[in-house]
């Protein structure tokens, strides 16, 4: 059931608030146990999970705003008090690390299938390897950091960390590289984000059980579905090289598949991807 009711006005926004979040996960019988964590200001969600003593059950923390968001390519993400969800999530796991191979996209996956159900009427992307986008303007985007453990072959961390753009108007953002939107800029009406984070926990923890169990194969179907990027002509920038050619889905270790032009496949684990003939 959808319990999340718009707000008009970005002024009656509620807080975050632990009780609500407990609420709504009790309610959608979420069974994981769990520790949370609400704060007002902090540097980073990601950071203040990786210093964090280990511990074998999953630690959520949500901030009202960071000093210091960290984006992919530690790149700065933009974290303005009471408007977005700043979520980091640290999960237990054990196996091999090349497991995780594609985690990325299981997780932009994730996220876009907890906001389709709550807003079924807006048509959402997924662009490799970590985006959610509205009309080729990025939504949200996921750090995932791994923390190898010491006490044990086989068993790690994992961090998850979200910046979903709520009820910020992005035209006021300073200015940016890419194009930015948010839920109020595409529905003008605010939300809670006690509701939607209660429901992104969920649905990490769905996508990460399946892909536990099941590996990248059986998001393949899902992802290219979702995927703004493939048949279109792309350049895909790492470091100091660039590449351009045509996007042709992922492989099953999550690589983008790129056929240049001459007709060669490139199987690329990491980068940037923009649209060709745009600059952003
Ligand atoms: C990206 O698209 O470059 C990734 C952005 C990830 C931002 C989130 S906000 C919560 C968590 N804490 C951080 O410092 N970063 C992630």
């Amino acid at each position: 059931m959808n319990s999340l009711l718009p707000i008009l006005h970005q002024r009656d926004c509620p807080l975050l608030d632990k009780t609500k979040i407990e609420q709504e996960l009790r309610s959608q019988k979420f069974n994981v146990k769990y520790s949370l964590f609400l704060t007002s200001t902090i540097n980073s969600t990601n950071s203040f999970l990786q210093e964090l003593e280990p511990c074998s059950e999953l630690v959520v923390c949500l901030a009202e705003q960071q000093t210091h968001g960290r984006g992919r390519f530690n790149r700065y993400w933009h974290s303005p008090f009471g408007q977005n969800i700043y979520c980091s999530s640290r999960w237990h796991l054990k196996g091999s690390l090349k497991k995780l191979s594609g985690l990325s996209l299981v997780v932009s996956l994730a996220v876009l299938a907890m906001l389709r159900e709550l807003f079924p009427n807006i048509n959402l992307n997924v662009k490799w390897p970590n985006d959610v986008l509205y009309n080729g303007k990025k939504l949200c985007g996921s750090l995932i950091e791994v923390i190898p453990s010491s006490n044990g072959e086989g068993k790690f961390d994992v961090i998850i960390g979200i910046g979903l753009n709520v009820n910020s108007d992005t035209a006021e953002y300073p200015l940016e590289i890419k194009p930015w939107c948010s839920l109020f800029d595409i529905m003008g009406e605010c939300f809670d984000r006690n509701i939607i984070s209660a429901r992104l926990v969920i649905s990490l923890n769905n996508y990460l059980n399946r892909f536990l169990q099941h590996g990248l194969g059986e998001f393949i179907d899902e992802w290219n579905q979702a995927d703004c990027l493939n048949n279109n002509k792309i350049t895909v920038s790492h470091q100091k090289t660039t590449l351009s050619g045509i996007a042709c889905g992922i492989n099953e270790l999550g690589f983008l598949m790129l056929k240049d032009d001459l007709g060669v496949m490139h199987c690329l684990s990491s980068g940037d991807t923009t649209f060709q003939g745009l600059s952003k």
